[in-house]
């Protein structure tokens, strides 16, 4: 067999030696330029490029990435195929068939576009609202404003409703909202990482309709770790990532468009400010569109393909994070969001124990266990220490590694006495 291989490589080589040998001869203009040789080059290759690519082990229990099991790193490594074989559009209508699974939905309008959560967030947007429309914005955290600089960047009239990290926006404060800006989107964060936070979502969608507006909820940090039902709950577009509970590399993010949000988009009277994240060329490419010819663009879907597959796990991952909660309390440390049933069970924050610096612990976890933790993101920075568990990493010998680290560095890192 092995030897059959290399006689093929052999002949392989000799058709391909025999075919450069028939070209014809080099035509005079280029030849000088064709002459110089690797010597004459003035910038040397970089010394880095020679060396073998070292990437050490880390335990990635921050809010994302996440690690990722090898049966997944190893699909990424299965052969390159091109963006418009047949076998590609097989993989693409699996990892549709995937995404309408983990979210509950059954919207044709159902892609994994190449980028990252932030890509999702950038055509959700782009597409659905046009300049000088009204947006409303829900922010208790990183993720609320920054979709509101996106949307104002974008030339949106950009309406916010602002509450503390953490803080609940109950269904009457969004109606209200909704009623006074009159706008075509409103944005909520589904499970804000910043703040540890999983916010509800029932009843919004409703209101919504009611008023005329579209509906666009973020579950990169929550889908696949909290339950989501995007038909159920009348969610108009919905969008996640890859790299954290759904198991796959960064580089992926699922989004979904139902009926009301198509209509939205393709009847709007300028064309979207991004070509690339234009839905017109996406559905296309997905088949989403009735259209005959796909037209693609390179998208790294294999091993996206093999994560998603995995079962969403909303009971395992509440199992694994009310362990870590009551091992933190264990240890005298109080948890950021009091109530249970808002807590994020993906990212846990811990409110920075009194006397610390939050630095510090996280030098020394990441210095002394090989291990990622952050600390807060936008406004809760210098609020809270955050640990995720997620997806691969969802597992109580993992929460056991994550309390005995945070122990170790309370047992040695300085406290001032104040
Ligand atoms: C809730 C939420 N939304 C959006 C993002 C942005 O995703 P990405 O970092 O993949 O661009 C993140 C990332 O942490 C997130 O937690």
């Amino acid at each position: 067999m092995m030897q059959r291989g290399l006689f093929r490589r052999g002949a392989l080589l000799a058709q391909q030696a025999a075919v450069e040998s028939s070209l014809p001869p080099m035509i005079s203009p280029l030849q000088p330029r064709l002459d110089r040789s690797m010597s004459s080059l003035t910038i040397p290759p970089p010394a880095c490029m020679l060396r073998p690519l070292e990437v050490p082990f880390r335990y990635l229990f921050g809010p994302g990435p996440s690690n990722v099991p090898p049966r997944i790193l190893a699909a990424g490594a299965r052969p390159i195929i091109g963006h418009l074989h047949p076998e590609m559009y097989e993989i693409m209508n699996d990892i549709k068939k995937g995404i309408q699974y983990a979210f509950q939905t059954q919207n044709n309008m159902t892609i994994a576009m190449s980028g990252s959560g932030h890509a999702a967030m950038e055509c959700a947007i782009f597409n659905t609202v046009e300049p000088g429309e009204s947006v409303l914005v829900a922010v208790n955290g990183i993720w609320g404003e920054r979709v509101a600089e996106i949307a104002e960047r974008m030339g949106a009239s950009v309406h916010t409703m602002v509450k503390a990290p953490g803080g609940v926006f109950t269904n009457e404060e969004i109606e209200k909202a909704l009623a006074k800006h009159k706008p075509v989107l409103f944005f909520l964060t589904h499970g804000e990482s910043s703040a540890g936070l999983a916010h509800p979502v029932d009843g919004i969608g409703d209101l919504c309709r009611k008023h005329n507006t579209l509906f666009l909820v973020d579950t990169v940090a929550s889908l696949g770790a909290a339950p989501i039902f995007m038909d159920q709950q009348n969610i108009d577009i919905l969008y996640t990532g890859s790299q954290k509970a759904l198991n796959a590399p960064p580089g992926t993010a699922p989004i979904s468009f139902n009926e009301r949000a198509c209509q939205k988009m393709f009847t709007r009277k300028t064309k979207p400010v991004s070509y690339l994240l234009d839905m017109s060329h996406l559905s296309n490419y997905w088949g989403n569109d009735g259209k005959p010819a796909r037209l693609g663009t390179v998208s790294d879907l294999q091993a996206f393909c093999t994560g998603l597959i995995s079962k969403t796990s909303w009971k395992h991952h509440k199992e694994v994070a009310e362990y870590l909660w009551t091992g933190l309390e264990d240890l005298g440390l109080k948890l950021f969001i009091r109530e249970k049933d808002l807590r994020l069970p993906s990212v846990t924050t811990i409110a920075i124990p009194q006397g610390y610096n939050w630095r510090e612990i996280l030098q020394y976890i990441m210095k002394h266990h090989q291990m990622e933790m952050t600390g807060g993101l936008g406004p809760s920075i210098n609020m809270v220490i955050r640990v995720g568990l997620m997806g691969y990493n969802c597992q109580k010998r993992n929460a056991d590694l994550a309390l005995a680290a945070l122990a170790d560095a309370l047992r040695n890192c300085k406290k001032s006495k104040a």
